[in-house]
């Protein structure tokens, strides 16, 4: 990189690279390898490579360009971020193409286990003079059949009003506009945050090059992420949306859908926002 940095860029760069720590830190279950599996699905993914390749008559500068751009992928810390983005949205709608509550979305790159536990009332950490559009998150958390559910968990995390997320860009505090709820008997909740903004995934590395030179863009619209478990029920991991943001059609990592738009209101209080949002699980 020749242009000198700008803040943001630094911090979007060390976002990336700090995805794969978090990620290597994750327990690899050790699970049977099944060699039938193991070689078909190797064999059929290069087999659409090849594809690729014929159809494209790609040269040998070609070839030689996209391993060192592999390459560079390695050394930035990117693939998590690119994999993330690319693929995970179609291993996401294939885990959870029969299910009957609550849409899925991509978990993403920056989901970190532990967060506060607020209980079912409060705010998720934030700081003193935290910027961005108050916003007032309730809801309910039920069974398929409606029956609220006693003590379910709800981890919230999203990005601040600049588009960064703690613990993964520098100089935000551990935990911020990260928590834990939990539901009382009611199955529901009520969180105060801040609107997030829409955020531009890291592009100064590897994948931002992929992205500029394909003339593409690397905004995902505005967005909460959020996991729902409870005792009995399957875990769903899920995002968020706000009407009206200008990348809702055209998110980079295809996670959006429309059981997932959110509808906000004025709030009873200041200049913010209030969204109600329900949570269907489907049993384990
Ligand atoms: C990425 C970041 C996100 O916040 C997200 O929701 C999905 C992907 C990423 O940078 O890869
Ligand atoms: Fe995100």
């Amino acid at each position: 990189m020749t242009s000198q940095l700008s803040e943001h860029d630094a911090r979007a760069a060390d976002s990336g690279a700090n995805a794969t720590r978090h990620f290597a830190q994750k327990v690899q279950a050790a699970n049977a390898v099944d060699t039938a599996r193991v070689s078909a699905i190797a064999a059929e993914a290069l087999a659409a490579l090849h594809q690729v390749i014929r159809k494209h008559q790609l040269s040998y500068a070609e070839y030689d360009a996209v391993k060192a751009w592999m390459i560079r992928v390695g050394q930035d810390g990117e693939w998590p971020l690119f994999l993330d983005v690319f693929v995970e949205h179609v291993v996401e709608q294939v885990a959870n193409e029969s299910r009957q509550g609550s849409k899925g979305s991509i978990e993403g790159p920056y989901y970190i286990p532990g967060a506060p536990v607020i209980g079912a009332t409060g705010a998720l950490p934030m700081r003193p003079a935290e910027e961005g559009t108050p916003l007032l998150f309730h809801g309910q958390v039920t069974g398929v059949s409606g029956d609220p559910i006693d003590g379910a968990t709800l981890e919230l995390w999203q990005a601040d009003n600049a588009g960064f997320y703690s613990q993964f860009a520098p100089g935000l505090p551990e935990w911020n506009l990260r928590g834990t709820l939990v539901t009382g008997a009611d199955g529901r909740f009520s969180v105060r945050t801040i609107r997030p903004a829409p955020y531009q995934i890291p592009h100064d590395g590897a994948t931002g090059k992929l992205i500029e030179l394909a003339g593409w863009h690397a905004w995902r619209p505005a967005h909460m992420h959020l996991k729902v478990s409870a005792a009995g029920h399957q875990l769903v991991t899920t995002q968020l949306y706000f009407p009206g943001d200008p990348h809702n059609g055209d998110d980079i990592a295809s996670a959006v859908k429309p059981e997932l738009m959110l509808d906000p209101k004025p709030a009873p209080f200041g200049d913010g926002v209030e969204v109600t949002y329900d949570f269907a699980l489907d049993p384990a």
